[in-house]
This record gives structure tokens, C-alpha cells and sequence, in this order.
């Protein structure tokens, strides 16, 4: 499973990058919004330290405004992929922007019926978010579940990027069921990394090298 860090705050990025588990960046307006920083020199500063897809999203309304915007975003780095919001107008522009070669991320998915259209449409990868269906009391990870089901039915190509990210518990259902790829925010990396059994193993084999005799300098 390919993890990618969702976030625009470059030393959040460095760090992840730096510790090997990072392939690429998931970016949305609130999150350069949480960063103070512009869209573009933020994507060009995130495409310099990774090699990898780095999504950036649209946020126009309209199947036209969303394909130039798209081809515009798709300029400022080879790496970038399109993020374009789910819905009529949406797929519209995939399936334009997909003829043309640009790379699509699909945001915003909250249904299998809207994976499926997002499939259809030849979306490079659909983002279903888990922790805002579960927020609502809904079952976040069975909706991957479901994705994968239909997807793996009809031998789609697009690939499955597990979106709103809470916790471990959903990066290890995504990687149990197989997902493509998982959208981290820093926190969770972090989390991945933590047990208390390490802590304290950490902390007795420290205080036992204390009592371990060492050789004296030459
Ligand atoms: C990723 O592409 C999404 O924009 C992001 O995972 C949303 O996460 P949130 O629900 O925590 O805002």
C-alpha cells in the first residue's frame, strides 16, 4: 500500500519524507489555508522534495472552468494530479482532463455509486473520506470495502486513496482490504510509529547499558 501525507506544511512533508514512508502529498484548500501559503509556490516547493503524485484541487464550479483550471494546475509540475470535486460537472472534467493525459484525484466521495461513476469517468485514483462518514455515525471503512468489491468486479484501473484519515485503525483496515493508497495527516504517521511496549523496552535496555562495564579509553 502506497501512503501519501495529506497536509501543505513542508516541514510536516520533510519529516515524513525523511523517515522513507512517504510516495506522495494530498493537499486541499483548508489545508494551504492551515499552511498561510499559496497554492502554487506550495505545490512547487511539496513537487522539489517529493518524487511522487502531489494532488492540488480545483475549486471551480463548472465543467469548462474546471478543465482550465485543471490543465493550468497539471503545468506547475509533471507529478501534479488534479483534484476535482465529485458531482455532474466534476466528471465532466475528468473525463476531459483524462482524454488529454492529466491525472485525476476525485474528492468528495461519500457513496460506492459515486466511486463507480468516478471509475467510469477514468479517474486516476477516487478519494472516499472515511472519517467524515464516521463523524455522521456512518461506517467509513465498509465503504472502501465496497469500492474495492466493485472495482475489482469490473477490473477498474483506478485506484482506491483512503481520504480523512483518523487514526491506525483505519490505515490497518485500508491496508487488510487491499486499498491502493492511504492519505496520512502527520499525527497518524506519528501514531503508526508509536507502542508503549517499544517505549518501555527503549527505556529498560538504557538504564541496563548504564550497568553494562565498558572498557576504559585507551
Ligand atoms: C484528502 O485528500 C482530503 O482532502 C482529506 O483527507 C480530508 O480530510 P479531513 O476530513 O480530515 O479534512
Amino acid at each position: 500500500m502506497k501512503f501519501f501525507i495529506d497536509t501543505a506544511d513542508i516541514k510536516e512533508i520533510r519529516t515524513a519524507y525523511d523517515m522513507g514512508c512517504v510516495d506522495g502529498v494530498t493537499t486541499n484548500p483548508s489545508l494551504l489555508a492551515k499552511a498561510g501559503r499559496g497554492l502554487e509556490e506550495t505545490i512547487r516547493e511539496i513537487c522539489s522534495i517529493v518524487d511522487g503524485p502531489v494532488s492540488a484541487e480545483c475549486v471551480s464550479e463548472k465543467a469548462d472552468e474546471l478543465v482550465k483550471e485543471g490543465r493550468g494546475l497539471a503545468k506547475i509540475h509533471k507529478n501534479v494530479v488534479v483534484k476535482v470535486p465529485m458531482g455532474v460537472e466534476g466528471m465532466k472534467a475528468v473525463k476531459t482532463l483524462t482524454a488529454e493525459g492529466i491525472k485525476t484525484n476525485v474528492t468528495l466521495c461519500f457513496s460506492a455509486n459515486q466511486a463507480l461513476l468516478a471509475a467510469k469517468a477514468g479517474a486516476t485514483y477516487i478519494s472516499p473520506f472515511v472519517g467524515r462518514l464516521d463523524d455522521i455515525s456512518q461506517d467509513g471503512m465498509e465503504l472502501i470495502a465496497h469500492i474495492l468489491e466493485i472495482y475489482q468486479n469490473y477490473d477498474f484501473q483506478t485506484q482506491v486513496l483512503v481520504a480523512s484519515v483518523r487514526n491506525p485503525v483505519h490505515v490497518l483496515q485500508s491496508a487488510r482490504m487491499g486499498a491502493h493508497v492511504a492519505t496520512l495527516p502527520f499525527n497518524v504517521i506519528a501514531q503508526l510509529a508509536n507502542h508503549p511496549l517499544t517505549d518501555a523496552g527503549i527505556k529498560k535496555f538504557l538504564a541496563d547499558w548504564e550497568k553494562v562495564p565498558k572498557a576504559a579509553k585507551p
